[in-house]
C-alpha cells in the first residue's frame, strides 16, 4: 500500500464533504462517483497529490485523503469488535511492542490490533494471531491483506485455540503475549509457558467481573509481577471562539487494559506491600 505520493489507480481515496461527510472510493481509470451532490471523474484525482480539492458536477467540493489506519480501522467491515484506535495505542506503549519483537495475539477477531501490531514490529518481526472462529478469521485476513495491499510477510494468522500454542508449535517462545476475548483467564496457562522472562502480558476486557477474574487469575499463576490495570477516556474539543468546551459525546467505556510481566523460571512473585490504614 501507498502511504504516501501523487494518487494512482487502485489506491483507497476518502472524500469529504463540506459537512464532514466521509466517502470512500477505490481510483480507476475512466471511474465515475455517483453522489447526490453529482458525479466526481476518478481521472481527476488519479495523478494529484493527496490533500487535493475535486469539485463535483454539480459544484459541490471534496477534499482527497488517502485513509490513515485509524480511518480503515473505524470503517472497515468486521465480525467481532474491534479494539479502540486509543487502547491499540495504549497497548502499543505500554506492551512495548518494538521492531523486530516476536507477538502473539487472541483472537484476532476483525483484525484491527493485528494491523496496528503488524506496523509495529516491522518487517524484521513476527505476529501469529490464533482465532478460533473461522468466520472472524476471514474477516482478520481480508482486512489486513486489504490495508496492506497482499499479505505481510511477517504475519501468520491461524485458526485454532489458543490454548492450543506452545512453544514448539510457536517455534519459539514470544516476546509479548496480548489477549481480546471473552474469557483471557483460560489462557494464562498458555501465555505463561510461551513468554519469554521479562515478556509482557496484556489484556483488554469491558467489564468489571472480567476485570477481577483475569487480574486474580495472574496472580494465581505467581509467574507474573503484579498485574496492573487501567482505562483511557479520550474526549475530543470543540475549538470555536467563544464556543470553546468539550464535546459533549464521547466514548466513555471501550475496555480495561491490564499488564504484567512475566518473571524468571522458579522465581515467586514479591509480595506486594500495601500501606498500613490506622
Ligand atoms: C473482540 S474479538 C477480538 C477483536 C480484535 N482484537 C480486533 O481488534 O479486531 C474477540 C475474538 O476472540 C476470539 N476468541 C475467543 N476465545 C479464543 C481463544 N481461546 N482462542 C482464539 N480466539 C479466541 C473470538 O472468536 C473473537 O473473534
Amino acid at each position: 500500500m501507498a502511504y504516501s505520493g501523487p494518487f494512482k489507480a487502485g489506491d483507497r481515496v476518502q472524500l469529504t464533504d463540506p459537512k464532514r461527510r466521509h466517502h470512500t472510493i477505490i481510483l480507476k481509470e475512466g471511474g465515475i462517483f455517483h453522489t447526490n451532490k453529482g458525479q466526481i471523474a476518478h481521472d481527476d484525482i488519479i495523478g494529484a497529490d493527496e490533500g487535493t480539492v475535486v469539485t463535483s458536477t454539480l459544484g459541490t467540493e471534496y477534499l482527497c485523503f488517502r485513509h490513515l489506519l485509524v480511518d480503515h480501522v473505524l470503517s472497515m467491515p468486521r465480525g467481532a469488535a474491534v479494539i479502540y484506535p486509543k487502547d491499540s495505542a495504549q497497548i502499543l506503549m505500554e506492551g512495548d511492542i518494538f521492531p523486530g519483537a516476536r507477538v502473539l495475539e487472541a483472537g484476532a477477531g476483525s483484525g484491527a490490533l493485528s494491523m496496528s501490531l503488524l506496523r509495529a514490529i516491522g518487517e524484521k518481526g513476527r505476529l501469529i494471531s490464533y482465532e478460533v472462529r473461522e468466520d472472524h478469521l476471514d474477516y482478520a485476513c481480508s482486512n489486513v491483506d486489504e490495508y496492506f495491499g497482499g499479505r505481510p510477510e511477517q504475519w501468520e494468522p491461524r485458526l485454532g485455540d489458543l490454548r492450543e500454542a506452545t512453544v514448539e508449535n510457536l517455534g519459539g517462545p514470544m516476546d509479548r503475549v496480548i489477549l481480546d476475548m471473552l474469557e483471557p483467564w483460560e489462557c494464562l496457562e498458555t501465555a505463561k509457558n510461551i513468554l519469554i522472562p521479562g515478556g509482557v502480558f496484556m489484556t483488554y476486557v469491558a467489564t468489571v467481573p472480567q476485570l477481577m477474574k483475569v487480574m486474580e487469575g495472574i496472580r494465581e499463576q505467581r509467574c507474573f509481577t503484579e498485574p496492573k490495570a487501567w482505562e483511557s477516556l479520550v474526549r475530543e474539543w470543540k475549538v470555536e471562539g467563544l464556543a470553546t468546551r468539550p464535546e459533549h459525546r464521547m466514548n466513555a467505556h471501550t475496555a480495561f487494559l491490564v499488564m504484567a510481566r512475566r518473571l524468571a523460571d522458579g522465581v515467586t512473585p514479591p509480595r506486594p506491600q500495601r500501606k498500613v490504614r490506622r
